[in-house]
């Protein structure tokens, strides 16, 4: 199964921490979306998405290029860091994403959550919450749920 990942994750590169260890431990193509916006993974089965969470949601850019470049009919799954984890605001972390994938009648797989260092605005004062994520267990997990799907 041919597989790409595309990626946003600016703030401290917790994202692409996960990243980096999914792809030491199986075959996938990681696209920076910020370095090639509009890359083509026609020939790619499967197609992550995976992002920090800025302001309840993944970054404006995965929402544009999954906008503009997704292909029709695509197995997706979503991969995320963010600050609070919490159940209730988990729920929109996605859903503009998934409304994406959903029109381009993509079947959706599986997404994986977990905390990443925010040291964004008032957060900064207090030295940041979330330190030391992703830890090597949720590192380990995300590596897990990839090699699940
Ligand atoms: C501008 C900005 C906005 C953020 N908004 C949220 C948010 O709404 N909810 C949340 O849980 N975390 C939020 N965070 C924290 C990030 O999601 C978290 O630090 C994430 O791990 C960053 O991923 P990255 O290092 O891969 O970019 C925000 C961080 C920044 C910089």
């Amino acid at each position: 199964m041919k597989t790409a990942i595309v990626y946003y994750s600016k703030h401290h590169g917790n994202t692409l921490k996960l990243l980096e260890a999914i792809k030491a431990a199986d075959e996938v193509t990681l696209i920076d979306v910020t370095k090639d916006p509009q890359a083509d993974v026609s020939g790619y089965d499967r197609i992550g998405f995976a992002s920090g969470i800025y302001y309840s949601n993944v970054a404006k850019q995965i929402l544009k290029y999954a906008e503009e470049h997704l292909p029709e009919g695509k197995e997706v799954f979503f991969i995320g860091t963010c600050g609070n984890n919490s159940v209730s605001a988990q729920k929109t972390f996605f859903k503009a994403l998934r409304e994406i994938t959903d029109g381009k009648k993509c079947k959706y797989l599986n997404e994986y959550i977990c905390l990443g260092y925010d040291t964004y605005g008032p957060f900064k004062l207090v030295g940041g919450i979330a330190k030391g994520h992703p830890t090597e267990d949720e590192i380990s997990a995300s590596v897990s749920f990839y090699g699940n799907l």
